[in-house]
């Protein structure tokens, strides 16, 4: 237990349980699984609107109705910049105010080099799509709203070469848990450029970013020995529940704002690699994407 009165034991449903969502609409990427999915069961459960995303606007679908959630399925794959760009055109079709996005969708270690856009794959899913989205949605952020980049302690990986913009397409010296850990790096410092940008609008909203722990989910799938991997690590491993409870702590705990821009684990405020507060490594890295993107853009018209 912390300062916050949970901890790595509190559940998504424990440490909402006095938070009041009606009347707020909350878009979470990756609704379809893991997490993101119990996450998007107790936004629902304490009265929040939710957009889901997932690849498909069926897997959405069919999520809402596991769940029971008369949510609104939202096609979005993070991967195709066609894609994602749709996905921000039909929320701001609806004219619906967003309270918050939960940017929890993501791809871990992938054995060999993919690559989407010319970009190796988990960088460009797991921080170029989510900063295509949420850029996209700003003007669709309402006054107060939060932005959540789920990230990992295994961004812990890219501590030696750091975001390695040089090596975008990860083809100089390819390796799974290093390009993993460098997306989720970067999912850090796009909090922190999010949070310094609102910092300055008088709009009041906040963004941060956070380790969900670790949990047994279909994030192992590209991984060849994945049990091997969790059994080593049994005894720290947290359950779903569990695993999105700093998710819901940070998108739903009043009197956070103060900590715009931070990094949280077991819903408290955590220490990140040295470069995940590097405010100079959090422009060049916005810099970058925006080019790259633009580049993109350029191929795809
Ligand atoms: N589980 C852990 O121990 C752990 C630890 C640290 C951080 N995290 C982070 O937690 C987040 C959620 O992971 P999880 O453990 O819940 O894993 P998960 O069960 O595999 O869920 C990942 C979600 O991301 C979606 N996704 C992947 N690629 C996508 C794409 N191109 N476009 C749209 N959606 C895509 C998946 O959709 P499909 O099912 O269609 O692929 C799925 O809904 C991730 O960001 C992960 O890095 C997890």
């Amino acid at each position: 237990m912390n300062a916050s009165g949970f901890g790595f034991h509190s559940t998504a449903e424990e440490v909402t349980a006095t938070v009041d969502l009606r009347g707020k609409t909350w878009l979470v990427t990756g609704i379809n699984s893991g997490i993101g999915k119990e996450s998007a069961r107790v936004l629902a459960l304490r009265g929040a609107r939710v957009i889901g995303a997932a690849r498909t606007e069926a897997k959405a679908r069919e999520t809402f109705a596991q769940l029971g959630i008369d949510g609104i399925p939202l096609a979005c794959d993070l991967s195709e910049l066609a894609s994602v760009r749709a996905a921000v055109n039909t929320v701001h079709a609806t004219k619906i105010e967003l309270d918050g996005i939960l940017a929890n969708a993501g791809i871990m270690a992938l054995p060999e080099l993919h690559q989407a856009h010319g970009v190796e794959l988990q960088f460009f899913t797991n921080h170029v799509g989510h900063f295509v989205l949420t850029t996209g949605l700003i003007d669709r952020l309402a006054p107060n709203a939060r932005v959540v980049m789920v990230s990992s302690g295994a961004h812990r990986y890219a501590a030696q070469l750091g975001l390695e913009l040089e090596n975008l397409d990860g083809a100089n010296d390819y390796h799974p848990w290093r390009m993993y850990g460098r997306s989720k790096l970067a999912n850090i410092l796009f909090a922190q450029s999010l949070a310094a940008r609102f910092a300055t609008d008088g709009l009041g909203r906040t963004a941060y970013s956070l380790h969900p722990g670790v949990i047994r989910t279909n994030l192992t799938r590209h991984i060849d020995d994945a049990e091997t991997l969790l059994g080593s690590m049994a005894t720290s491993m947290k359950s779903i529940e569990q695993g999105a409870a700093t998710s819901l702590y940070v998108a739903t705990q009043p009197g956070l704002d103060a900590l715009s821009g931070s990094y949280f684990s077991d819903c408290a405020p955590a220490k990140t690699l040295p470069q995940g507060t590097d405010m100079a490594l959090a422009d060049e890295l916005w810099e970058a994407t925006v080019r790259l993107v633009a580049e993109r853009s350029g191929a795809e018209a």
